[in-house]
């Protein structure tokens, strides 16, 4: 049976009349208990975030499911009734932050709808499906660097480096640059919410680096030699009519890179993490990738997304009129967070949802979110988390966490759920 982590009816704040701390570190580790609070008491609840703004968490599985596909909700910033704080929260300075951020996850229809429409041409789940075997090379190479030392932090030299270089690779940034772009992510990762100058440095030098290559890959895509990568599909896209300007592909380009770096990272983290933690879904798991279980597989990656999922809170969304989520009225201009790790831990969703459940069926979680902004990269997401959990585990069947859980340290940013480092230990091969 499945491991019991959370006895029901244990949690600790069950009994606690006022909202329970958020944020704090305490928080970052576990959040589950307090969300489970929100979920009973407060389910559309108004609280101030760490920098200051205020903003209604929506906890409640059906809640969230209808907030994510509100049209009333819109991702523009502009639509914020405190436009500074809209222009601060992006986490990205610079004088012309603007130019990169004008990418899907800002933007609502009739931009939306083209530029989605436009980029699903070039990503398709084909392009993705052949590029498995690259992936898997990948992550065997990473374990190779590190496989003979019998230990090993695998947030730095694993979980970190793999989405770089395979979304790189998408793109159709040139091996040799590719490194430059794993130290400029890796500032961004690291500095996310902190010190802003190193930050603001290397969008910069991404921003310079896209702008050129893009130029470079317009100028190659007559050539015999023109590739088939998604930069150069995009600016195919947009030269049959469709409208897509420079900027909006070093946008599109951009946020690739970044919705699919630091949620990667984390599927592989906080999943390698979760399957360490419960010993016998991990010899499920195992057994599942010996006798090559697709199903299993398949079926343990998207419960890990559910359990203990990369994305906390979908990103911004602004009510443009007054209305009505959960009963709880939302006034113009309020910041709605829909909370998905709350929501994919509703028992009037799922069934015993704090137990890991590799087998679970009926698993309609919203970890790549719903509705128009539904998860571009899922099927990428997908694939890295199969071969990279699946990979792991069948290469170094006896590795075991190299440090106690209280050790551990959560990253702690507004969006994301990530470990800051993992370390490990195993038998070296
Ligand atoms: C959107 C999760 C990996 C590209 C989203 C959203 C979620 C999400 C929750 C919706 C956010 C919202 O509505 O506020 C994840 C998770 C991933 C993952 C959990 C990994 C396990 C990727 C990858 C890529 C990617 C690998 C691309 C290479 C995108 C894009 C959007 C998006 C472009 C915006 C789509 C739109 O606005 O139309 N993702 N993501 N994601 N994701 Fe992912």
């Amino acid at each position: 049976g499945p491991d019991a982590q959370a006895a029901p009816g244990s949690c600790p704040l069950a009994g606690a009349e006022s909202p329970p701390e958020l944020f704090t570190w305490e928080f970052a580790a576990d959040p589950y208990p307090a969300y489970a609070w929100l979920r009973t008491h407060a389910p559309v609840h108004r609280t101030r975030l760490p920098s200051g703004v205020e903003a209604w968490l929506v906890t409640r599985y059906a809640d969230a499911r209808a907030a994510l596909a509100d049209p009333r909700l819109s991702k523009n910033p502009a639509h914020h009734d405190e436009p500074a704080h809209a222009k601060g929260k992006t986490g990205i300075p610079g004088e012309r932050k603007a130019e990169l951020m004008t990418h899907l996850l800002n933007i609502d229809p009739p931009d939306h709808t083209r530029l989605r429409r436009l980029v699903s041409k070039a990503f398709t789940p084909r392009r993705v499906a052949e590029f498995a075997p690259r992936v898997q090379e990948l992550t065997d190479s990473l374990i190779d660097s590190f496989a003979a030392r019998g230990s090993a932090d695998l947030i730095h030299e694993f979980a970190f480096p793999l989405p770089i270089y395979a979304i790189c690779e998408l793109l159709g940034v040139p091996r040799e640059d590719q490194d430059d772009f794993r130290d400029w992510a890796g500032m961004m990762i690291r500095h996310g919410g902190g010190p802003r100058g190193g930050v603001a440095r290397s969008v910069k030098k991404m921003r310079a680096y896209l702008a050129e290559l893009i130029h470079r890959k317009r100028e190659d895509l007559g050539e015999e030699s023109a590739r088939d990568d998604l930069i150069s599909g995009l600016i195919r896209a947009s030269d049959h009519g469709e409208h897509l300007t420079e900027n909006e592909v070093a946008a599109m380009a951009f946020i690739l890179l970044f919705a699919g770096f630091e949620t990667t990272v984390n599927l592989i983290g906080n999943g390698t993490y979760t399957l360490l933690r419960n010993p016998g879904r991990r010899a499920e798991f195992q057994r599942a990738v010996a006798e090559e279980d697709s199903a299993l597989l398949a079926s343990s990656v998207e419960e890990l997304l559910r359990y203990d999922g990369p994305v906390e809170l979908a990103t911004w969304r602004f009510a443009t009129r007054p209305l009505e989520i959960g009963g709880q009225r939302i006034a113009s201009g309020d910041p709605v967070l829909v909370v998905l790790a709350a929501a994919d831990r509703d028992p009037a969703r799922f069934p015993a949802p704090d137990t890991l459940d590799l087998a679970r069926t009926d698993n309609q979680h919203l970890g790549y979110g719903h509705g128009i902004h539904y998860c571009l990269g899922a099927p990428l997401a997908r694939l890295e988390g199969q071969y990279a959990l699946g990979t792991l585990l069948r290469r170094l069947p006896d590795l075991r966490l190299a440090a106690e859980p209280e050790e551990l340290r959560w990253r702690g940013g507004l969006i994301m759920r990530g470990l800051r480092t993992l370390p490990v230990s195993f038998t070296p091969r």
